[in-house]
């Protein structure tokens, strides 16, 4: 089922398949994509000819059009190679958009801004600077009005919003990938963006750490309720954390093929989260629909 123009879904009973009220306008979406597609352009200039080094245009996500809410927690899924990073780094505005448009609250994005703050999956911390510099770089980098007393509670606060009192003063290299991330995160979460962006935070964590995080995140979210978009490949991760799941179609020309309505009540805990009458139905939906995108990727290599 490809829904282009789907913005509102409904789970009507946990053993029914999700469906789905197309065309439903949410006029309270904080950020809005809308009939998004991304082209990258292919190489033909004289120079690429004489090297045989041409290329040709390659859409990767075509038409994509999601309204996301207010405090919701949106994971996107879909198999690898099918524009999950392309649509999050046009939302971040680190990517142009082809056609169509982003927007938030109503405005058209240009370009990255305050009001979005990205956790990258390979942290992309600053190696010379401490856990207490790195966040401090991005606060100044975005408020450099702020009084030295300001900007030192600001840091401590998110410092200890991520368990990561005591460790201040170390550099990168002296911590481990979990606590990485948590500066990523704790870096991000610090210029108090409307919108945070994570792209497979928790991919090259062990499994532990990695569920470590995950509940480290439940719970900063139960404290702050921001609006989160998160790319994962884990079903397990994005039913315990997500309100909304899109899912993804492979690519090229990829779109979204359904978005799944969440109905867990929160605070979640993971221990007893497949207990919910919902939990198995939508973890089988999604399974499907990743075993059956992945097959086709791999049935058109062969
Ligand atoms: N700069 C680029 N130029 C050309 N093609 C690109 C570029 N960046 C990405 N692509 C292509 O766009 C498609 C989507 O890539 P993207 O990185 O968004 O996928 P993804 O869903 O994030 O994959 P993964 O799960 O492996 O991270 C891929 O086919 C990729 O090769
Ligand atoms: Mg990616």
């Amino acid at each position: 089922m490809s829904m282009t123009s789907v913005n509102s879904v409904y789970l009507s009973n946990s053993s029914e398949r999700n469906t789905v009220s197309p065309d439903l306008e949410v006029p309270s979406a904080q950020l809005s994509i809308r009939h998004v597609t991304k082209i990258f352009e292919g190489k033909q200039d004289i120079f690429s000819k004489l090297s045989r080094k041409t290329t040709r245009d390659f859409t990767a996500i075509e038409d994509i059009s999601i309204d996301i809410e207010p405090n919701t927690f949106v994971s996107i899924i879909g198999p690898s190679g099918c524009g999950k990073s392309t649509l999050l780094n046009m939302i971040a505005g680190l990517s142009d958009i082809s056609s169509g448009e982003i927007l938030l609250n109503n405005q058209p994005i240009h370009g990255p801004g305050p009001d979005r703050g990205m956790v990258f999956q390979n942290y992309a911390l600053m190696p010379w600077m401490s856990v207490e510099e790195n966040i401090r770089f991005a606060v100044e980098t975005v408020y450099p009005k702020l009084s030295s007393k300001q900007m030192t509670r600001r840091i401590k606060e998110n410092i200890q919003l991520v368990g990561l009192e005591g460790a201040q003063k170390k550099h990168p290299h002296q911590l481990s990938g979990g606590m990485r991330q948590r500066v990523g995160i704790a870096r991000a979460l610090a210029i108090d963006p409307q919108i945070l962006l994570m792209d497979e935070p928790f991919g090259a964590l062990d499994a532990l750490t990695r569920g470590f995080l995950q509940s480290e995140v439940e719970r900063i979210w139960e404290q702050q309720r921001k609006t989160v978009i998160m790319i994962t490949h884990s079903i397990e991760e994005a039913l315990l954390l997500s309100d909304r799941i899109v899912m993804m179609m492979r690519g090229p020309a990829a779109r979204v093929d359904e978005i799944l309505e969440v109905p867990f009540p929160r605070p979640r805990n993971r221990e007893t989260i497949d207990q919910h009458p919902a939990y198995h139905a939508l973890k089988s939906e999604m399974e499907r629909h990743l075993f059956r995108e992945t097959q086709a990727v791999e049935a058109s290599r062969i």
